[in-house]
């Protein structure tokens, strides 16, 4: 239950309750106290007062007439504080009190009074004078003013160990909210990680307790970091031997089927001109044109394995060859080339890549779009190379799916670690792909 609550409100609460015990204890303490020191001081008072009242009949004792001494007596005694002294005169039946001096006795609550005040002390004085009872003089402990200072002195108190707690309180919030800052700030390196940001680094963290979790969080960024690293030198090695093997298969097929097919051709072509007859000179033509027709092939499968210009002449050569023989061949469609200037040689697989989105990118606008107007760009960054592949047609149909060109697309953009975007509507197809540069390209 307590290890839901926030970290400041769990030291306030443990801290809050140690005060709160250690202020009733003081409280208890201080009560019991009090209540000590007002039944000793009560104590001591009205005795002071029976010794005052004795003392006091005494010295007027043959000064005054005995008969009258106890209604003169009320002038003569002022009574010691925490004590009330009445004195009864049989003769009139009177009871009279001497003038009190005027004590504060206001504040105490009824409940701390009821703590504090000690046992009623009575007193009973028969007043014998020349062998007679001329009266009494009671002698009361009156603790009201007594309680009410010590009701000030305790709230006092009180109110400053309420004050320093609330002020320690405070300051505990403002210590642990300021330990916990950095916290926050961890918590947005590792928002940047969760983002793909692998370059944030906490660093160097002041507050000792938070070290360790720092340093475990650079150290996760760092690993994270390698992680991402080796898996795009991986995968760009996985394009890289595709595309080799795909080379290989190609310079066998060119090298294997391109000698067997001429010679193909020059035997059918000897058999043709010294055919006996015109059966056979028709079969022997018939092989030439199925020869024929395999070395199309064949060539075709070799470009669609590897174009032969690619990693052989600069890409931007490549690119304007292939679009000015794609204008050649469809006039109609006007085709805009704008490559940067100035551009450097990328490698082999980002180079391919180009190509083949120049490639399928074109080849879909001519298929599909009904486009007037093809046009590409191309481009570096100080991180990417960018391409940018627009056409006028009329957007992807309704519910369209992508087929193995765009997803093949896809897939070596995405090995090589670049990213693809493509935007349609009716008035038009855009294909945006970024490929990472390498070094040199
Ligand atoms: N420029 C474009 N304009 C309009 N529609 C397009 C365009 N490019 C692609 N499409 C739509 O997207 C679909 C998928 O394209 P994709 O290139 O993946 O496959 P494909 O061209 O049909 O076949 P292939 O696998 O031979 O390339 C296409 O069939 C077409 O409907
Ligand atoms: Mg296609």
């Amino acid at each position: 239950m307590l290890t839901r609550l926030p970290l400041t409100t769990r030291i306030l609460l443990v801290i809050l309750t140690v005060q709160a015990l250690l202020f009733a204890a003081l409280a208890a303490a201080s009560i019991d106290n009090l209540r000590r020191e007002i039944a000793t001081e009560t104590r001591l008072a009205a005795q002071t007062a029976r010794s005052l009242v004795v003392a006091t009949i005494g010295t007027m004792q043959g000064a005054v007439p005995p008969d009258r001494l106890l209604s003169r007596l009320t002038d003569q005694l002022v009574p010691p504080r925490h004590t009330r002294i009445l004195i009864l005169d049989p003769r009139d039946g009177m009871v009279r009190e001497p003038a009190v001096p005027t004590e504060s006795h206001a504040g105490a609550p009824g409940w701390f009074a009821a703590l504090v005040t000690p046992e009623p002390l009575e007193t009973r004085l028969p007043v014998v004078l020349e062998g007679r009872l001329r009266g009494f003089v009671y002698i009361a402990s009156d603790p009201a003013a007594e309680i009410a200072a010590a009701w000030r002195e305790i709230r006092t108190t009180l109110s400053l160990a309420g004050l320093a707690a609330l002020a320690q309180s405070l300051l505990i919030l403002i210590a642990t909210r300021r330990a916990l800052r950095p916290l926050d700030m961890i918590a947005g390196r590792l928002a940047d990680l969760t983002r793909g940001d692998l370059t944030t680094r906490v660093g160097r963290m002041h507050q000792p307790d938070l070290v360790p979790l720092a340093a475990g969080v650079d150290r996760l960024a760092g690993a994270l970091q390698q992680a991402q690293f080796d898996r795009a030198r991986l995968q760009r090695q996985v394009v890289s031997r595709g595309d080799e093997e795909r080379k290989s298969i190609a310079r066998d097929l060119h090298d294997e089927m391109g000698p067997c097919l001429f010679g193909l051709r020059v035997e059918a072509d000897a058999l043709r001109a010294a055919a006996a007859g015109p059966d056979i000179a028709a079969q022997a033509e018939a092989i030439a044109a199925i020869a024929e027709e395999i070395a199309r092939v064949n060539r075709a499968l070799l470009d669609d394995l590897r174009p032969a210009a690619v990693g052989q002449l600069p890409l931007v050569t490549v690119l304007s060859d292939y679009t000015a023989d794609l204008a050649r061949r469809f006039p109609a469609i006007t085709l805009d080339l704008d490559i940067a200037s100035g551009l450097p040689e990328p490698d082999e697989a980002t180079a391919l890549t180009l190509f083949r989105i120049v490639q399928e990118g074109t080849t879909n606008a001519l298929r599909h779009s009904g486009a007037g107007r093809v046009r590409i760009r191309l481009w570096t960054d100080p991180a990417h190379w960018r391409m940018i592949l627009s056409d006028d047609g009329k957007g992807f149909a309704e519910g369209h799916r992508e087929g193995t060109g765009l997803t093949g697309m896809r897939e070596r953009i995405t090995l090589l670690g670049g990213s693809l975007h493509l935007s349609s509507d009716e008035s038009g197809t855009t294909i945006e792909a970024s490929l990472p540069r390498t070094q040199g390209g």
